[in-house]
């Protein structure tokens, strides 16, 4: 049996976070890991460009989301791991895309309508105010990305689940049109959230609502961010309910299930909150300094991220110019 192609796509617009690690970042690994697909992964940093629009802020997120699944375990030889820009078939492929999508579908994609939505909701006489049209046909170019490499399956969160549909429909609708199977009509595979993770204000944790942890943060920056979780009032030898507490929601992310279980049973025989505050800190620290080295080594040699990234952009352009020629001659006949 012929492999399938399992591909995604992740967009860097910020630092990332534990709550990225343990909602994106580890499943995709995990399920990679199994090596019964080819995996593509790639970081979507043109769909980025439709609001970041400062070339360091640019190369800075591009670095720190390719340096973090690296120091994560993904491993390049295993998935061919590229960055958008490096692939210029993609633009090509999404001007035939966007031929063969009506409007109307765009003007339904949710992204867009909650934007025209809270214009509206604002009072602004204009409806697409700071709307570009690069954000507007951002799902034609995630669906070239897609379609471009046969994809199969796509891993996504829920929020990007109408993105593949498009994609989909916009493969099924030219395969109607040309009585041929020019496209694969792709599959979401949808991550469902293990762990929801909180942020330090006990809502989801997002970087919209400016409560993160950063997966990297230097040892002492991460304990000073964990003293800073704010904690009831009780006193040091008073119970503490572990499940309304944040801190052992965290515990249980980064520690054994038996682990978690001793330190539930400290919390309830009552501990004090700074205590509970350095178990948070050691158990966290020490699944993360292995990694967290690994990730400030890459993000200070760049170039390393760099030729890693064009290393995989060589392996997947030669698919992408076979895949492209190949639509070209169906399409429009050369
Ligand atoms: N839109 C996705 C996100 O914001 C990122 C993305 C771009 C993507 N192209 C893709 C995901 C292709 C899967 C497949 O998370």
């Amino acid at each position: 049996m012929m492999k399938k192609n399992i591909l995604t796509g992740i967009k860097p617009t910020g630092t990332p976070h534990i709550g990225n690690y343990f909602g994106a970042i580890k499943p995709a690994l995990d399920m990679m890991s199994k090596g019964d697909a080819n995996y593509f992964l790639f970081v979507a940093d043109y769909h980025a460009y439709t609001s970041v629009k400062d070339p360091l802020l640019f190369q800075q997120y591009v670095h720190e989301i390719a340096a973090t699944w690296l120091a994560c375990g993904l491993d390049p030889e295993k998935v061919t791991f590229y960055a958008q820009v490096d692939i210029p078939e993609l633009f090509e492929l999404n001007w035939i895309l966007a031929c063969n999508t009506p409007k109307g579908d765009l003007n339904r994609a949710h992204a867009y309508k909650a934007l025209v939505q809270e214009n509206i909701d604002q009072g602004n006489k204009d409806p697409d105010h700071g709307v570009n049209v690069g954000l507007y046909t951002y799902p034609i170019l995630m669906a070239a990305d897609i379609l471009l490499f046969d994809s199969h399956f796509v891993p996504v969160g829920k929020d990007q689940i109408q993105h593949v549909e498009i994609a989909r429909s916009i493969a099924s609708r030219i395969n109607n049109t040309y009585k041929k199977e020019i496209f694969v009509e792709p599959k979401e595979i949808i991550q469902e959230e293990v762990a929801s993770v909180l942020g330090l204000d006990g809502r989801k944790m997002s970087k919209s609502y400016q409560n993160t942890i950063p997966l990297f943060l230097e040892e002492k920056k991460l304990q000073k961010l964990i003293n800073r979780i704010t904690t009831d009032s009780s006193g040091p030898t008073e119970p503490k309910d572990p499940d309304k507490s944040i801190i052992f929601s965290y515990y249980k992310l980064f520690a054994s299930k038996v682990e978690a279980e001793t330190f539930r049973k400290r919390l309830i025989s009552g501990i004090s909150w700074g205590e509970a505050k350095t178990v948070l800190f050691m158990a966290m620290n020490e699944k993360l300094k292995g990694p967290r080295e690994i990730y400030f080594s890459l993000m200070n040699d760049k170039g390393k991220v760099d030729k890693l990234l064009k290393e995989g952009a060589k392996k997947a352009r030669a698919i992408a110019k076979e895949n492209m020629e190949k639509f070209r001659k169906n399409l429009i006949g050369y």
